[in-house]
């Protein structure tokens, strides 16, 4: 069983009906680009300010500690990703080692991650849009740039780019990657002229005290504090390179393009986000730029540089859409994927004539247009990054476990130390879900418990007659 599940996922491809195939167009600068363009995002400029509201200034510590885990992770992504390169990331990769039923709860997890990061990362955008149009002086309603519980009507604008992106996934993948490619190289120099801009002001007083709320989770749900509290908001800066793992079934040559992509791409971010992080710390008093929606234009605002915030919000708005842009690309992704192996209605599972999958790009884009244009952007990150850290679990212990069951079996990527990194990994993910929201692991299990009825009333005799069938 467990065999014939592995040679599906490898020899899939040739097997496939001609309306079933994606398009093979990618390769690894694509996907370098597909990964920064991914991970940096909404969490260095916006989340930032959340975590020093939980963390104060060792919100540093917090970036490291999620950035270490992450690095895991993305070492078992990459190993796991070049041995099944087949579209479906982490659901995918569970179907092979741990079966159906694993496999399916994993693509709840990564439903909700890919689907409420889309979300986030357009409320993100939304805070920099409204900022930068409110500094030209052709500023928003606040009842239309904020979702009900912080005080407005509908988040318009977090809409407004959830369709632009939608449209653009849906005229062709290879066209959106390559203009992703231009706009990360934005995104990289506005966070490098924020560092230029404000190392200058540094000042050693605003990392005293260090760590005022303590290390591990603290405080009423609701207003949970503390280094972990905020590691396990700010774990959602560091994941993207997953996506590049999703989009395996259209990369050229998916053992090296792949793993220059995840693991390039993780370095990269993890030294950009220690700099601009102690750079903001240093320059501003975190309890100044806690809750805005725009932190980083907000400390260049303060410190006397609105040139330099304008720019920046200018940036952020053109280019964090690459980070929505890269989501949904993976979403649609999972959704073809766990539909054309009959867990979902076949007809999603259709492609069109420029080889990407229109009805479910279309679906996804209606759920994630709601979220956005009504939840507050913490809420919809903290859920983000439970799914997240439930596929992260999975990688890294599919890794593992195939160590095990096929130690001879070809890897083109082994990652160094695997069983530390894998335990790592592994123990790493458990300890920042227990350090999220109480109310999020409320909701992440609630969504579990809806998938597994999903499952049992529909899923696995559908799975079962499409196995017949094939
Ligand atoms: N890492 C991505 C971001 O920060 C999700 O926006």
């Amino acid at each position: 069983m467990k065999q014939w599940n592995y040679r599906k996922a490898v020899v899939a491809r040739e097997e496939l009906a001609e309306h079933h195939r994606l398009a093979q167009t990618l390769s690894w600068p694509h996907l370098v680009a597909l990964g920064v363009g991914a991970i940096v995002g909404t969490g260095i400029l916006t989340l930032i300010g959340v975590g020093a509201g939980k963390a104060g200034p060792a919100v540093i510590l917090s970036f490291a500690i999620a950035g270490v885990i992450c690095a895991c992770a993305a070492l078992a992504y990459a190993e796991v990703a070049t041995m099944i390169p087949a579209s479906g990331s982490a659901y995918t990769y569970s179907y092979v080692v741990f079966g159906e039923l694993i496999a399916w709860m994993i693509g709840v997890a990564l439903i909700l991650e890919y689907s409420l990061v889309v979300s986030a990362v357009a409320v993100g955008w939304s805070g920099y849009a409204a900022g930068f149009l409110d500094s030209v002086g052709l500023g928003l309603p606040k009842e239309l740039v904020n979702g009900p519980e912080l005080g407005g009507i509908i988040n318009l604008p977090a809409v407004f780019i959830i369709a632009v992106v939608a449209g653009l996934l849906i005229a062709g993948t290879r066209e959106s990657a390559t203009l992703n490619a231009i706009l990360v190289v934005v995104k990289l120099a506005a966070l490098a002229l924020f560092v230029a801009v404000a190392l200058p002001h540094f000042n050693d007083a605003n990392f005293h005290p260090f760590m005022p709320y303590g290390f591990p989770r603290s405080g009423p749900a609701g207003s949970e504090v503390g280094v972990m509290a905020a590691a396990a908001i700010i774990f959602f800066a560091f994941y993207g390179f997953d996506a590049i793992a999703t989009a395996a079934e259209e990369a050229k040559n998916p053992g090296r393009d792949l793993s220059i992509g995840i693991v390039g791409s993780m370095v990269v971010c993890v030294a950009i986000y220690m700099l601009v992080a102690a750079a903001a710390i240093g320059a501003l008093a975190y309890t100044r730029f806690a809750d805005s929606p725009e932190p980083l234009a907000l400390i260049l605002r303060d410190i006397g540089q609105g040139w330099a915030a304008r720019i920046l919000g200018a940036s952020a708005v053109i280019a964090l859409p690459t980070v929505i842009l890269a989501f949904f690309y993976g979403q649609s992704r999972i959704f073809f994927t766990v539909a054309r192996d009959g867990l979902l209605p076949g007809s999603l599972a259709r492609v069109s004539s420029r080889g990407t999958p229109v009805r479910i790009t279309i679906f996804t884009a209606v759920v994630v247009a709601v979220i956005a244009g009504l939840f507050p952007l913490s809420s919809i990150a903290a859920l983000a990054n439970a799914g997240t850290l439930a596929a992260f679990v999975a990688v890294c212990a599919a890794m593992l476990v195939m160590r095990r069951r096929e130690p001879g079996r070809e890897r083109r990527f082994r990652t160094p130390a695997a069983g530390l990194v894998g335990v790592i990994g592994i123990l790493g993910c458990l300890y920042l879900f227990i350090s999220l929201p109480v109310r999020t692991q409320l909701f992440f299990l609630g969504a579990q418990a809806i998938g597994l009825l999903l499952y049992v009333v529909y899923g696995s005799a559908a799975a079962a007659r499409a196995r017949a069938a094939a």
